[in-house]
């Protein structure tokens, strides 16, 4: 059983594979937070100091003892107005107006398997796989009950949290702040890492200091967000990919979240993550619960490349569901940068044609091909096919498109309406607006609110309607704009749990239909949607170059499988820039792989290599989905970007690397690789050379002649 209960000391112990988390029923009844780390045995109650430290609050039950103080004690838990001044995980505002939860341990329960959450994404498993660790705490004058639940998965050193808020008492009760989990450190000088973007630049690495005071970020937009990842990393701060400790916190959750690191006046590290504080203020009835979603902790002893390896096992064999999260993926071809809003149904023909000749898999037709949409600004919300557009119906044009032995997909973007649709017209009130208020638009476009079920069933029906007229075996969910006009404190979380709802349904009515999460690119990346998409459009930015930055932000936490990623045309469309069609390949095979091009623009020669291209990466395809994720540089310090793929037996890798600046007369290039094992000997069958695996790894390998801009190589290792 990998979670003990000490019942002499009060002590529960978690145990992973590498990593023990300790905590302790106090005297008093505090949950306190001991030890999380590399694995240990023993108790590390030890830890705890008793100071008397001035203006810190000394709870009641502690008589005359100034030394007690939960202003300075680390807690599991912490919760507004219990005389501890630091960030809390949650508040509780009772119908007298005061907020105050002074929470103690009320009972607890440990079971085989892993809890679920009812109506959120959380991590799954088999009953053999994990243990379930739940700790009721209550504040007794309020009989607010508080369950903290813990999912141990022993064998990936993945601990999961979350927390059901009930209230037990007779009064109506309000949340002000409702967190998923707490990490406090009493010891230690750690750098955050996060990850900062925007539309079209997602996912930007930035390392930096826990200072005293508190750092935050978060998303206010509705949904996770372009700007900043539901995801953060503490490290030390000589921790690299190869060594040095570092935790991971990764939030089961699309919408509005808050992560917050405080340094206290102590020097202690609190890390909490939950949901946004504001517009969140959501109301309790008598005997109505509250579900906080899920955090995923995980520690590395190891440095980020192991934290990055738990991370992505755990993604894909315990968030992702379905069938394709262990098959191959289609190699699709995206209407949008080839044709944007202007095509019919010819075009799309056409693009299947090439398709099949090329070598892909599926046609994917995106925006313009419903209602009368041939710009931004309408039909959002009018799910009819526009058989006038597509000179044909749905039917039809999909039956052509497959008789080319190629697979259809579509677009859909569900959550939105344009005020110029039949839709509006017909229910103005199911957009989200303010009473009396003319609403934000975005896009030219307006949310439809998701939280109340007849606009969710509406739309549901005019989905399965599309998906029902043919083959459609792929689908595109976007979602374009982000949220304003919040008409009240329920609505960012219901909205969310509706959407989950939403994809609920279709997944199991559709269970063989693929489908990718989009918004705006990845303004919705997180583990939440891959619960239900187990693939999501990485960026709208397709410029090879600033991929390399967004794919290895991205590489933190989700694996190569969750990454859309596509050869587009050259100039870019977002930047401008010109890259070879190797690079672009190169770049795009770190991903699910496919092409945002209209075919019929290029060469002969060109059209030769994407062939070849296609081939190549069909040829290592199961190493890209299933080896271990290597990152052999930062590509926002380093002059190149480097990745790699491992086997699990270590016996072949797939090494890809990009050139990112150029000088004059410059120095070779030592790539260093990792992941391999060093006493074998590696054979590079194109050069038809060898190499020591510990050479490899310790000097690394000279790559990429010093006269091409944005060159790219790769390199197929094979174990001699
Ligand atoms: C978003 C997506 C694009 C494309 C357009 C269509 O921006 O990220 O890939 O689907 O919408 O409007």
């Amino acid at each position: 059983m990998a979670v003990l209960y000490h019942s002499d000391k009060h002590i529960f112990t978690l145990h992973t594979r590498n990593s023990t988390y300790q905590m302790m029923v106090d005297s008093y009844g505090s949950l306190l937070h001991l030890y999380y780390g590399a694995r240990s045995s023993g108790f590390m109650d030890y830890l705890l100091t008793y100071e008397d430290v001035g203006f810190s609050g000394n709870p009641y039950v502690a008589g005359m003892d100034r030394t007690y103080s939960l202003d300075t004690l680390p807690q599991e838990y912490p919760t507004l107005g219990t005389g501890d001044y630091r960030s809390y995980a949650l508040n509780v505002e009772h119908a007298d107006g005061s907020q105050c939860c002074h929470l103690t341990f009320s009972h607890y329960e440990i079971r085989k398997g892993k809890y679920q959450l009812q109506g959120l994404p959380s991590v799954y498993a088999a009953a053999e796989e994990a243990d379930t660790l739940e700790i009721v705490l209550e504040d007794v004058v309020s009989r607010v009950e508080v369950r903290l639940l813990y999912g141990v998965l022993e064998e990936i050193d993945v601990i999961t949290r979350s927390v059901i808020i009930r209230n037990m008492g007779d009064d109506k009760i309000t949340l002000k702040k409702a967190s998923g989990a707490c990490l406090d450190f009493l010891s230690g000088d750690y750098e955050i890492l996060g990850f900062y973007g925007r539309h079209a630049m997602e996912r930007n690495l930035e390392r930096r200091k826990v200072v005293h005071g508190l750092t935050s970020f978060g998303s206010r937009r509705g949904a996770s967000s372009h700007q900043h990842n539901p995801a953060m990393i503490l490290a030390d701060q000589d921790t690299t990919e190869d060594s040095g400790i570092c935790y991971g916190m990764l939030f089961v959750y699309s919408g509005n979240f808050l992560c917050e690191a405080e340094k206290d006046q102590r020097d202690q590290t609190r890390l909490i993550m939950g949901l946004n504080t504001d517009w969140f203020s959501y109301p309790l009835g008598v005997g109505e619960e509250f579900r906080v979603p899920e955090v995923i902790l995980s520690y590395s002893g190891e440095g980020l490349s192991k934290l990055s390896h738990n991370y992505h096992t755990c993604i894909l064999e315990h968030v992702c569901r379905g069938r394709y999260v262990r098959e191959t993926r289609p190699v699709l071809l995206n209407s949008w940068e080839a044709a944007y809003f202007k095509f019919n149904g010819e075009t799309i023909v056409n693009l299947a044609r090439e398709a099949a000749e090329l070598g892909m898999d599926m046609v994917v037709m995106d925006d313009g091909w419903f209602g009368k949409r041939d710009h931004d600004d309408s039909s959002l919300g009018d799910w009819q096919v526009n058989e006038k557009k597509l000179g044909c119906t749905l039917a039809e044009l999909i039956e052509k498109v497959n008789s080319f032995g190629v697979k259809f997909g579509i677009w859909v973007e569900p959550e939105m309406v344009n005020e110029d649709s039949d839709l509006y017209r017909e229910h103005p009130d199911w957009a989200i607006t303010i009473e009396k208020r003319s609403p934000v638009r975005s896009r030219n476009q307006l949310l439809l609110d998701f939280s109340r079920k007849e606009v969710r069933e509406h739309l549901f029906e005019q989905v399965c309607a599309v998906l029902d007229q043919g083959k459609i075996e792929y689908l595109k969910w976007d979602m374009n704009r982000s949220m304003t006009d919040v008409y009240d404190g329920r609505l960012t979380y219901d909205y969310v749990l509706g959407v989950y709802e939403f994809l609920e349904k279709l997944t199991v009515k559709y269970p063989n239909l693929l489908i990718e999460g989009c918004c705006g690119g990845g303004g919705r990346f997180d583990a939440g949607m891959l619960y239900y998409t187990p693939q999501i459009w990485c960026s709208d930015n397709t410029d090879a170059v600033n991929r390399t930055r967004i794919q290895y932000g991205t590489s933190f936490f989700y694996p190569i499988s969750a990454v859309g990623s596509h050869v587009s045309a050259v100039p870019n469309h977002q930047t401008g820039r010109v890259t070879s069609l190797h690079t672009r390949g190169i770049v795009a095979m770190a991903g699910t792989f496919g092409y945002e091009l209209n075919p019929a623009r290029l060469s002969k020669e060109e059209r030769q290599a994407v062939k070849e291209q296609i081939q190549e990466y069909k040829k290592h395809e199961a190493i890209i989905r299933q080896g271990r994720y290597y990152r052999l540089s930062n590509p926002f310090s380093e002059s190149f970007s480097g990745w790699m793929f491992v086997s699990e037996d270590q016996k072949e890798a797939l090494v890809q690397v990009v050139r990112l600046s150029l000088e004059g007369n410059m120095a070779p290039l030592y790539v260093k690789l990792r992941g391999l094992n060093p006493e074998r000997i590696y054979m590079d069958e194109a050069a038809g050379r060898t190499y020591p695996g510990a050479a490899l790894m310790e000097c690394g390998i000279p790559l990429l002649s010093p006269n091409e801009e944005y060159e790219a190589c790769q390199m197929v290792l094979k174990e001699v």
